[in-house]
């Protein structure tokens, strides 16, 4: 299956990854409905890609998810639809920011899966599709300060992979993309070591060789990405070291 001719949904593109994403399908041939809040940045991806549909869309909120997909996209149908909108802040001293935490979770957790249900109607009925979330990496290994990044992204994973199981039967294939490091504006407020880091365009090669191939998640880059799981697996003092030196680096 090649991208031309296909049709996605993708939200958060008016930035970083999404964007990556968005770019990397136009060129290859697919109509994309994207959407994120700032207008003007969505226009003026319209005016360079005319198969591209903008969309204005917060995805926390359910208003906007119901006006979109019960006028706007009514008559359409995706082949593939990637749940790629996100945002990070940080936990500082110690402090538990509950306003913060609640931010994260209407975004990262709960916009998401206002997507997800919409889509799973809109793919139901029209035969079936592919339904990719843009996890995250940190997901795999708790770290000081991510504590409400990592724990929004790591609820998307766990729905993500259990629902998966139960769509399956109704032909909706699930992806999760769980990225390493990754060049956008999101990485460059933060303040601490990136290693590894790759860029946008590399990681939405990655993304579309892997929804092309039906593949259950998408790792990447390979060896980041992988140390995290290792880690991960480790027994829970040791993780914690691990997390107490990076925090004084
Ligand atoms: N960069 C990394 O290293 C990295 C690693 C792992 C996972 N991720 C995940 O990848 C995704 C994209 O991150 P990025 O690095 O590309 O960040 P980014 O450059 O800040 O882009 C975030 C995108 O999400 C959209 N967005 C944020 N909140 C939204 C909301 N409430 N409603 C609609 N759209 C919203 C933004 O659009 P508007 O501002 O126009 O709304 C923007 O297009 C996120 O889910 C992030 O957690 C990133």
């Amino acid at each position: 299956m090649m991208l031309a001719n296909k049709t996605l949904f993708i939200t958060g593109v008016t930035s970083g990854i999404g964007e990556g994403l968005l770019r990397h399908a136009c060129v290859h041939g697919a109509r994309v409905y994207g959407c994120g809040r700032n207008e003007a940045k969505l226009n003026a991806l319209a005016s360079e890609y005319s198969s591209f549909v903008p969309i204005v869309l917060d995805i926390s909120k359910h208003e906007d998810w119901r006006r979109c997909f019960c006028n706007q996209l009514v008559d359409v149908s995706f082949d593939i639809a990637i749940l790629n909108a996100g945002t990070c802040e940080y936990l500082d001293d110690a402090h538990i920011d509950v306003a913060l935490v609640d931010r994260l979770v209407a975004t990262n957790f709960s916009g998401n899966i206002l997507g997800m249900q919409m889509l799973m109607d809109k793919m139901t009925h029209s035969g079936g599709g592919t339904i990719a979330v843009m996890s995250s990496s940190a997901a795999f290994f708790p770290m000081p300060r991510a504590e409400a990044y990592g724990a929004s992204k790591a609820a998307l994973s766990y729905f993500t992979e259990a629902y998966a199981v139960s769509a399956k039967c109704k032909g909706i294939h699930f992806c999760t993309i769980n990225p390493g490091f990754i060049k956008t504006p999101l990485t460059d407020k933060n303040d601490f070591p990136m290693p590894m880091m790759v860029s946008s365009e590399q990681l939405a090669k990655k993304v579309f060789d892997g929804l092309l191939k039906k593949k259950a998640t998408i790792n990447y880059p390979v060896i980041f990405t992988s140390v995290l799981r290792m880690i991960g697996c480790l027994p829970v003092n040791f993780r914690q070291w691990i997390a107490g030196r990076m925090l004084k680096t």
